[in-house]
């Protein structure tokens, strides 16, 4: 009986096949319910205890060399099918294309400039290293005044006059330097401010900055404005201003909005006021406009500014800014269906 194995495994070993049937009969020969494979283990029940080793040993041998066989053969057909003609097989299912997902900061960047661009405002950019002027001193932040310290600088080593922009605030100084007035726009884009890493601040962020100057312009205006913003953007139709500090404003406010207090999450995200701050804003000070060489007689406005990742968590429920950047795809996917 071991002898009839051995000759089964020489059998198994030199066997070959060029096409499909030949080796799925060599397959059922051996490998199917009424093969000899089965047929094998069932006469292994009659073989007595001594035996039982060597026979065991041989006949699990005798499967995988049938195994290891039938693969190779099989993956040899299918090379060879493949390669077949220069369109290989057209009955081939085709293989899914994977669509990639837009970054939620670019969906809600691209939402906010949506939505303002509805009322008449266009989108400018400036650049992420920035001189001293633009980031500072144009928005009225004297040398050493101490609202400075609200913003936690990054400066390049080698020319200290230089830094990495703290705010977008600093594309307004470029914008009115460049145009004249009446002026409306929004400038989305990245800053950096030199603060400890945590689940609710990072040392990279975004802003979306707004500027509009023109004659006449009223902080109702302004207000109009931001309520636009924030149904638009969240739904909401509640908000309020309260008196803030900005060096490049004045008056100054903060803004809130009005987000509930339905679920958990509400009172978890507001402390249980309902209320959430979510950008900051004023009438641009006057000297910030004659730093930009234009006349404050003449012509006044109002500017806001926003955290892009705020909105972000706040829309899609994130609870760790560094999700952001990990670039981990299982988070990344879940923006498919957005727009
Ligand atoms: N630049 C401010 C910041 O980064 C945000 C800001 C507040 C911008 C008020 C404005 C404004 O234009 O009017 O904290």
């Amino acid at each position: 009986m071991i002898d009839k194995i051995k000759e089964f495994i020489g059998e198994a070993q030199s066997f070959s096949a060029d096409n499909k049937e030949a080796l799925e009969s060599f397959r059922i020969k051996f490998i199917s319910k009424k093969g000899i494979l089965n047929d094998l283990f069932n006469e292994f029940k009659t073989v007595p205890n001594d035996q039982k080793k060597e026979f065991g040993q041989a006949i699990n041998l005798l499967k995988t060399t049938i195994e290891d066989k039938v693969k190779s053969i099989q993956d040899f057909l299918e090379s060879k099918e493949d390669s077949q003609g220069i369109y290989g097989d057209l009955t081939r299912p085709g293989s899914p294309i994977s669509l990639g997902s837009r970054h939620p900061i670019s969906l809600v960047k691209n939402q906010v400039i949506d939505i303002f661009s509805n009322i008449g405002f266009n989108v400018s950019e400036g650049p992420e290293i920035e001189d001293d002027w633009h980031n500072f001193t144009a928005l009225n932040f004297p040398e050493y005044h101490p609202a400075r310290d609200m913003q936690d600088t990054f400066f390049v080593q080698t020319n200290p006059e230089m830094q990495l922009r703290t705010h977008t605030s600093s594309v307004q100084v470029r914008y009115m330097d460049e145009f004249k007035p009446p002026l409306r726009t929004i400038s989305p884009g990245r800053v950096f401010r030199n603060e400890a890493i945590s689940s609710r601040s990072h040392c990279i962020f975004h802003q979306v900055e707004g500027l509009y100057i023109d004659k006449n312009v009223s902080f109702a205006d302004l207000k109009q404005t931001l309520l636009y913003f924030t149904k638009e953007m969240f739904g909401k139709s509640k908000i309020r201003l309260r008196p803030s500090y900005f060096p490049f404003t004045e008056p100054s406010a903060e803004v809130d909005i009005y987000w509930g207090l339905k679920t958990e999450t509400d009172y978890r995200i507001t402390k249980g006021t309902g209320w959430l701050e979510i950008m900051g804003c004023g009438m641009v000070d006057p000297n910030v406009l004659k730093n930009c060489n234009i006349d404050p007689n003449e012509y006044n406005g109002f500017a806001f500014g926003m955290g892009i990742e705020r909105m972000a968590m706040l829309l899609y429920q994130i609870s760790d800014i560094r999700m952001f950047y990990e670039n981990d795809v299982r988070f990344l996917e879940q923006f498919k269906s957005s727009f």
